[in-house]
């Protein structure tokens, strides 16, 4: 029944290199967004984050493939015709306006009469928490605050759609977590869809509703956080988003047999043929618990993190393993510094099967 805000059919971008070559940017696309949704466009560097926003934004024109807003076909419509506002990357706001002015912006050239300005840049900037900071040049606020304004700014026109590449990452680490829970409840309270771009994984589970795992142009996943951390589809997905355990080998009914006798139980179905077994570091125990099967390994290190430790080690075969144990536990941590030697156990319920037919092609 409900449409989706933002279609994407088989959308393509490749753009020339110096060198006379082509760099595939988006690899035939195909997307839908829910209204009222947080979407994350996740991945590293240079994998086509912000050439598929701008390809929504209309700042980037696809080479192949159609863009729908609202089941509208948008594909030749410039940006300023787009039902659409973007906050960039690097926000810019006017040196010379003040904070009020530039909330204003929009609003002004949409010709807003003066005092429903004043009330809406009012009531935009109590959203971002600058209350009563009208006045103010962006050069007497913080990093922060000038990306607050710049997302007043933005939603002070109320767009279906906000496009945000990016918005969090030039500020420091205890503001962007801060920031990360503020701009949730704010999407949340004015029903706007979010785009939001990020290379940052946490910031990814912790702010969307759904992730797009993005690599080398393509959509990898698309999923809600949970399933992207506990059952990805592929090695990409298992090793980019979170810590993770791969143990490739050959399937034995419910077995991984991962060489030199070792086997990882899994309870996802008898079956046979290559697979890698995922197993998220938290989901080790120390030492043996009462039935569930073991991996035993030589230790190379242990590191305090403050709630947990992390241990790090090989099994007999020379595969690195890596586990997070609760700081709770440190009157063994404290043996096992002593002995080398570390018995972990697991619950089969927790290991994740990935199928190599589910690779990165
Ligand atoms: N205008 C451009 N000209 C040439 N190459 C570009 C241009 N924009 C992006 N690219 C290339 O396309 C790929 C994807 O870029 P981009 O979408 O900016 O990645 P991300 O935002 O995920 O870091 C990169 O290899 C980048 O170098
Ligand atoms: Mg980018």
């Amino acid at each position: 029944m409900q449409q989706s805000i933002v279609r994407l059919e088989g959308a393509a971008k490749t753009f020339p290199t110096p060198e006379g070559k082509s760099i595939v940017a988006l690899d035939r696309i195909g997307l839908d967004v829910r209204r009222n949704e947080f979407l994350t466009l996740l991945g590293p560097s240079g994998c086509g984050k912000t050439t598929l926003l701008q390809a929504i934004s209309g700042f980037v024109e696809l080479d192949a493939g159609r863009i729908l807003i609202d089941g509208e076909d948008m594909t030749e419509r410039p940006p300023y015709r787009r039902p659409v506002n973007t906050v960039f990357q690097n926000y810019a706001l006017f040196p010379h306006m003040t904070v009020g002015e530039n909330t204003a912006y929009a609003l002004e050239i949409a010709g807003v009469g003066r005092e429903e300005r004043r009330q809406r840049v009012a009531a935009a900037l109590r959203m971002v928490g600058l209350e009563g900071m009208e006045g103010r040049r962006p050069r007497q606020l913080s990093g922060g605050q000038q990306q607050r304004v710049a997302l007043a700014r933005a939603i002070i026109a109320r767009p279906k759609l906000l496009l945000l590449d990016e918005p969090l990452s030039a500020l420091d680490k205890n503001l962007r977590q801060a920031m990360q829970i503020e701009l949730k409840t704010l999407q949340h309270e004015l029903g706007i869809t979010f785009i939001f771009v990020t290379h940052d994984q946490q910031e990814a589970l912790t702010m969307s509703d759904r992730v797009a795992v993005l690599s080398g142009g393509r959509i990898q996943q698309l999923d809600t956080p949970r399933n992207i951390y506990d059952h990805p589809v592929n090695n990409f997905v298992a090793t980019f988003v979170g810590a993770s355990n791969l143990f490739e080998g050959e399937l034995d009914g419910d077995n991984l047999l991962i060489g030199d006798g070792t086997a990882i139980h899994h309870r996802q179905g008898p079956s046979s043929g290559a697979a890698t077994a995922l197993i998220r570091p938290e989901q080790f125990l120390l030492a043996d618990h009462d039935g569930l099967p073991t991996l035993d390994i030589e230790l190379e290190q242990i590191v305090f993190v403050g709630s947990s430790f992390e241990l790090f080690g090989h099994t007999s075969q020379g595969r690195k393993v890596m586990a997070e144990i609760p700081a709770s536990r440190r009157n063994l941590v404290g043996e096992i510094e002593q002995s080398r030697k570390v018995r972990l156990s697991y619950d089969p319920d927790a290991v994740h099967l990935i199928r190599p037919e589910a690779g990165v092609a």
